[in-house]
C-alpha cells in the first residue's frame, strides 16, 4: 500500500470521526497522524460555526500543540469526571476490538482518556487490522527510567523480545510525556491479550503497556475501494 493511499484512509476515517462529534460534548483527543487529521477537522467544523461548545482532553503534548493550533478549547481531568467520546488512534486492531497502541509512545496517557469516555472510537486504516495482537507491532511498554535494567529482563522471562525504543532525530532514547523510557516488545505469540495486558503492568517499574483490551466500543476502518477511500464501522 503507497504513502498516499494511506494518507487518503487516515483523512477519511478522520473526517468521518469528527463529524461524530456533536456541540456541547467533551472528547478525548487521541495521539498520532490519524488523530492529527481529527483535531484538524474538529478544528475546521468549530470554525465554520457547524460545532460550538466543545472541549478537548488532550492524550499527549502532541495533542495539546494541535488543539491549540486549531482553536479547540482544552480541558484536564482536574476538571471532568469523564468524556462523552475519546477518538484515537491504534497500530494493531484484532477481530475482538482489541488494541496495541503507543505507536507514539502515548498509550500511558491514552489509556486514562480512552478509558474514561462514555464511547471511545478509534481510527485507523486497513493496515491496521490484524487476526492476531503483535503479529505486525511490538507491544509498547512505558517505564521508569531507573526499572529499565530489571523490567528487561522480566520482560524476557515472560518470553519478549525487549528493545528499547531509541528518538528519530534526537540521539539517545525516547523520554515520553512524562519523563519515562519505552521498551518495545516482540512476543512470538500472543495468547491470551488480557492476561499479558495485567501481567507486564504487574512488573514493578512498568507504568503502563500498550495492550488496550476491552476498551474500544467502535473502530472506524479508513479503506481504499474501487480506488476510492470510504469508510467502514465495526462495532458489534
Ligand atoms: C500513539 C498511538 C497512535 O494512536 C498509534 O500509534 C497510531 O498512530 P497513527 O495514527 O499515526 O498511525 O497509539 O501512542
Amino acid at each position: 500500500m503507497g504513502e498516499d493511499a494511506i494518507k487518503q484512509m487516515k483523512q477519511a476515517v478522520a473526517k468521518a470521526a469528527a463529524d461524530r462529534v456533536q456541540s456541547g460534548m467533551v472528547v478525548g483527543l487521541g495521539t498520532g497522524s490519524t488523530t492529527a487529521f481529527v483535531i484538524q477537522f474538529l478544528g475546521d467544523r468549530l470554525r465554520s460555526g457547524e460545532l460550538s461548545n466543545i472541549a478537548g482532553v488532550p492524550t499527549s503534548f502532541q495533542a495539546t500543540v494541535l488543539a491549540k493550533k486549531y482553536g479547540i478549547p482544552l480541558l484536564t481531568l482536574d476538571d471532568v469526571e469523564k468524556l462523552d467520546l475519546a477518538i484515537d488512534g491504534a497500530d494493531e486492531v484484532d477481530p475482538a476490538k482489541n488494541l496495541i497502541k503507543g505507536g507514539g509512545a502515548a498509550h500511558t496517557r491514552e489509556k486514562v482518556v480512552d478509558s474514561l469516555a462514555d464511547q471511545f472510537l478509534v481510527v485507523v486504516d486497513s493496515s491496521k487490522l490484524v487476526q492476531k495482537l503483535g503479529s505486525t507491532f511490538p507491544v509498547p511498554v512505558e517505564v521508569l527510567p531507573f526499572a529499565v535494567a530489571p523490567v528487561t529482563r522480566a520482560l524476557k522471562a515472560l518470553g519478549g523480545h525487549p528493545e528499547l525504543r531509541m528518538g528519530v532525530k534526537k540521539d539517545g532514547p525516547v523520554v515520553t510525556d512524562q519523563g519515562n523510557l519505552v521498551l518495545d516488545v516482540k512476543f512470538d505469540e500472543i495468547a491470551n491479550p488480557a492476561e499479558l495486558e495485567k501481567t507486564i503492568n504487574n512488573i514493578p517499574g512498568v507504568i503502563e503497556n500498550g495492550l488496550f483490551v476491552n476498551v474500544a466500543d467502535v473502530i472506524l476502518i479508513g479503506e481504499i475501494v474501487d480506488g476510492q477511500p470510504c469508510v467502514r464501522e465495526v462495532s458489534a
